[in-house]
This record gives C-alpha cells, sequence and structure tokens, in this order.
C-alpha cells in the first residue's frame, strides 16, 4: 500500500521524496491518508445512466441560455449558460477565483436563482466578510463550508439549487476514496461526482481549480476533458486580470475577457487602445494582436543599445526571442540597420503575448524607430509579416483587423501592398518592403 502521493503525476511511494522519480517535479509527493479508506474499487454509481434512444426523438430542453447576469461574463461563455453545465475556472492563487465565484452566486441569487456556495478553502464568516466587501447581501445562497462532497451531495439533493459553486476541487474529495483532497486521484473523482450531480439535477456547476508552476490544474490537465467549459484567468499586470476560454461544449470559445480587480472586486475594463492610438513615442510601435476572437492593440517598445558583451544581448518579455533574431537579421539585411555590436531589448506592454507574425513589422518599426531616435506618427498601427527577401506579407483577417483599429481612433494602418481589394474607414499606407517603413518613420 502507497502512503505518498505525487499530486502532479499519481506516482506513489511508500516514504515521502522531496522530488517525483517519475515526473521529476520538486515537493510534489504528500501523503495520502486523511480521507484514505483503503483504496476503494473504482465504481459505476458516479455515470451518467441513460436508456438507448434515438437521437430524433431526443428532446433538446437545454437549448435555452441560463445567464449569470454578469453581461461579459455570459458573453464570454456564449450569452450564458446551460443546465446541467459544468465549468472549470483556473488561475493561480490570489488571481480572484473566489471574488468572481461570489460575484457570480451574488448575481445568479439576485435573478432569483438558488445557489448553493461550497468553500473548502474558507469558513462562512470570511466568505461573509469577503462577500459584504463586494456588497453581496446573498439571499438565495446556501453557504456550506465543507471538504466532504458526499454532505454536499445530499444538500443538492434535498434543497435543488439552480447553480453549485464549488472553490477549490483541490480543497474537495470523496470520502472513501484514497488520497487526500488535492491528490490526483481526490480531484478526479471529486470532479467526476460533480459532473454526475449536475448531469442528474441539472443544477449549473462551477468549480474553481488552482494552477500549479507549470500552468497546469492539478498537474496533468486531467480535468479539462471530464468538464464542458474550462477558462483560465491570468494576471497581466498588478490589478490586471484576463479570462479566456480554453474549452466550451456549448458556446464559441477562445474569446477573453479584461477585468481590474480591487477591494469592490472585478470589474470588466476596457482596452485602453484609444490611448495606445495617440501616442507618439521614439522605439514604440502599436500592433494589432489577435486573442482568442478578439483584437487589441499592443504597444511595442525596443531598446537598441551599445553593448558591452561579446556577444549582444537579445532579450524580449512577451515575445518570441528566436522571431525576434530573425527580425534583426532583416532589419540588418533591408533596412540598413547596424545591430551587431548592439544589444536589444523588446517588451509588449500590458503583459501580453505576441506570438502572431502579423506583428513583425510592428516589432521593425519600433526597432528603427529607437535606433533613429524619432517616433512613428501618433494614431499608426502596423499590421503586417515580415519574410527573409525584405518582403511584407498581408496579416489575415486584415479587414476585421483595419475595422478594430478605425474602431479604436487609429488614423493610419500600415499593412502590406498585397492587400489590394482591402476597404478602410481610415488611412492605409501599404508597403511592399519592410525598408519602406523608414519613410513613415521621419
Ligand atoms: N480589501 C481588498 N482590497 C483590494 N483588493 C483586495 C482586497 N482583498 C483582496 N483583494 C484582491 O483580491 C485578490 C484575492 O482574491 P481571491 O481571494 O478571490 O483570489 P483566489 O484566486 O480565490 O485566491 P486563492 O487561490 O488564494 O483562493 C487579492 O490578490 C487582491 O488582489
Ligand atoms: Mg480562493
Amino acid at each position: 500500500m502507497t502512503d505518498f502521493e505525487c499530486v502532479e503525476c499519481g506516482y506513489g511511494s511508500v516514504k515521502w521524496l522531496g522530488r517525483c522519480p517519475s515526473c521529476s517535479q520538486w515537493d510534489t509527493v504528500v501523503q495520502v491518508s486523511k480521507f484514505a479508506g483503503g483504496g476503494s474499487q473504482e465504481t459505476l454509481e458516479d455515470v451518467i445512466v441513460s436508456e438507448p434512444v434515438r437521437l430524433s426523438e431526443v428532446s433538446s430542453e437545454t437549448s435555452e441560455k441560463i445567464k449569470s447576469g454578469l453581461k461579459e461574463l455570459d458573453r464570454l461563455f456564449g450569452g450564458g449558460f446551460v443546465e446541467g453545465e459544468v465549468i472549470l475556472i483556473g488561475g493561480p492563487p490570489g488571481v480572484g477565483k473566489s471574488t468572481l465565484f461570489l460575484q457570480l452566486a451574488g448575481s445568479f441569487s439576485k435573478s432569483g436563482k438558488k445557489v448553493l456556495y461550497i468553500s473548502g478553502e474558507e469558513n462562512p464568516s470570511q466568505i461573509k466578510i469577503h462577500a459584504s466587501r463586494l456588497g453581496i447581501g446573498g439571499e438565495n445562497i446556501i453557504l456550506m463550508a465543507v471538504s466532504d462532497l458526499t454532505a454536499a451531495e445530499k444538500e443538492i439533493e434535498l434543497n435543488s439549487p439552480d447553480v453549485v459553486i464549488v472553490d477549490s476541487i483541490q480543497a474537495v474529495a470523496v470520502p472513501g476514496e484514497s488520497g487526500a483532497p488535492g491528490s490526483l486521484k481526490q480531484v478526479k473523482r471529486s470532479t467526476a461526482k460533480l459532473v454526475s450531480v449536475a448531469k442528474n439535477t441539472k443544477c449549473i456547476v462551477f468549480i474553481s481549480g488552482q494552477i500549479t508552476k507549470e500552468g497546469s490544474i492539478a498537474g496533468p490537465k486531467v480535468l479539462e476533458h471530464m468538464v464542458d467549459a474550462v477558462s483560465y484567468i491570468d494576471i497581466l499586470e498588478t490589478d490586471l486580470r484576463i479570462i479566456t476560454t480554453a474549452k466550451n461544449r456549448f458556446g464559441a470559445c477562445g474569446d477573453f475577457l479584461l477585468y481590474k480587480i480591487g477591494s469592490s472586486g472585478l470589474k470588466e475594463h476596457k482596452q485602453p487602445a484609444a490611448g495606445a492610438a495617440q501616442e507618439s513615442i521614439a522605439g514604440q510601435a502599436v500592433v494589432c494582436v489577435r486573442t482568442g476572437s478578439r483584437f487589441q492593440a499592443a504597444r511595442i517598445q525596443a531598446l537598441v543599445s551599445e553593448s558591452y558583451f561579446e556577444y549582444p544581448l537579445r532579450r524580449t518579455s512577451g515575445f518570441s526571442r528566436e522571431r525576434l533574431l530573425m527580425l534583426s537579421a532583416i532589419a540588418s539585411r533591408h533596412m540598413g540597420m547596424k545591430l551587431s555590436s548592439s544589444d536589444i531589448y523588446l517588451n509588449v506592454g500590458g503583459g501580453l503575448k505576441i506570438s502572431e507574425r502579423s506583428a513583425d513589422i510592428g516589432v521593425l518599426a519600433a526597432l528603427y524607430s529607437n535606433l533613429a531616435g524619432k517616433a512613428p506618427p501618433a494614431g499608426t498601427i502596423f499590421i503586417g509579416e515580415a519574410g527573409l527577401a525584405g518582403e511584407v506579407s498581408p496579416a489575415d483577417d486584415i479587414e476585421r483587423r483595419l475595422k478594430f483599429a478605425e474602431s479604436n481612433k487609429f488614423s493610419t494602418a500600415v499593412i502590406s501592398s498585397k492587400n489590394t481589394a482591402v476597404k478602410s474607414g481610415i488611412k492605409t499606407i501599404r508597403i511592399g518592403k519592410v525598408k519602406e517603413l523608414k519613410n513613415i518613420i521621419k
């Protein structure tokens, strides 16, 4: 019998180990005894049972979307949620998962929905303090500070809540199963139980999940395939959060939402793109990047300085270093920039990460602008890919990018000359070669 288990990969050991020999992670081996019931057999108790039925005869009663009342969040999940849906929201510690869940509970309860809030992390008075700070009264919210999921299941059967919130999956467990709360087995088992409860009672279940250093929920993304929708909260800046959907069985996926977190909770944050349009700074160029199905303006800042090292530095934040090396070579060869004895620092503002090639000419513009000490004209946005021959290739979805630029008060877009058929409400400067950027930044 194993007494210790790795929470990342489930490796079992009779003694404690600092590092898991299976997945090589440190501090992931924990004792499994608290909820142990002697390692029970896998049971079929939690599977969804249904008789075979002709597809044409199945009634689609869940087509109606149920709105939480948090407009932006409903939009993120494709207009709301469906009965029996299980939604997993993951994020690192302190990112605002409990805050979001309390706001969700408050909003659902305001529209008359019965909410059961299960917290294995905070006691009712702590939750009350948190809720009061957010201005949530909570007439229709029942709190349960338990780790035992069977007790929660009984409450669900007794009071049939419309919405069940579980904060967090690592803090609850199914008694009788081996493993402490948070262990891989328990996390999987608890999720399976919640999925079956949701499907059988038709309540909507929200589960929060702590993300490990490696960015996965409870180790290898074991839960993603079990639930209907998965979303992640990430930190962009100190008080700026981005929520993205990674999976959605009942709606669109890949969208994102920006939130500011403060003493009164999470509030939608409108992109400061219009601000970016007014700026004209040497060494900075604004690009248009896609996040999910929407676009964002991102400021790219470059600093080219004399190097004191044998091998000049190439440092990036929010941008691929490999891509910068390639773009530096293009800049040297096709724009005549002397970079071989200079350090280059490239930073994407607002904590954004850019992996799109459409940002290439923006990076070149920022590099040239810094080197030349001249700022790109205010209101200019750069949208195009750079090729090794110094040519500028078109970015995909150019019409939507231009529409985004127009609605965010940009006055000029620098695009590829190959985008011939594109119509736009703003001025476009079409370039065929990267060296033409020098005529724009003067
Ligand atoms: N009084 C306050 N004023 C302003 N912001 C606060 C206040 N209290 C908490 N916060 C913000 O809320 C965040 C914590 O939010 P929350 O408890 O919802 O996070 P969490 O993701 O549930 O964390 P954990 O993983 O520890 O459960 C803090 O990091 C802080 O930024
Ligand atoms: Mg929390």
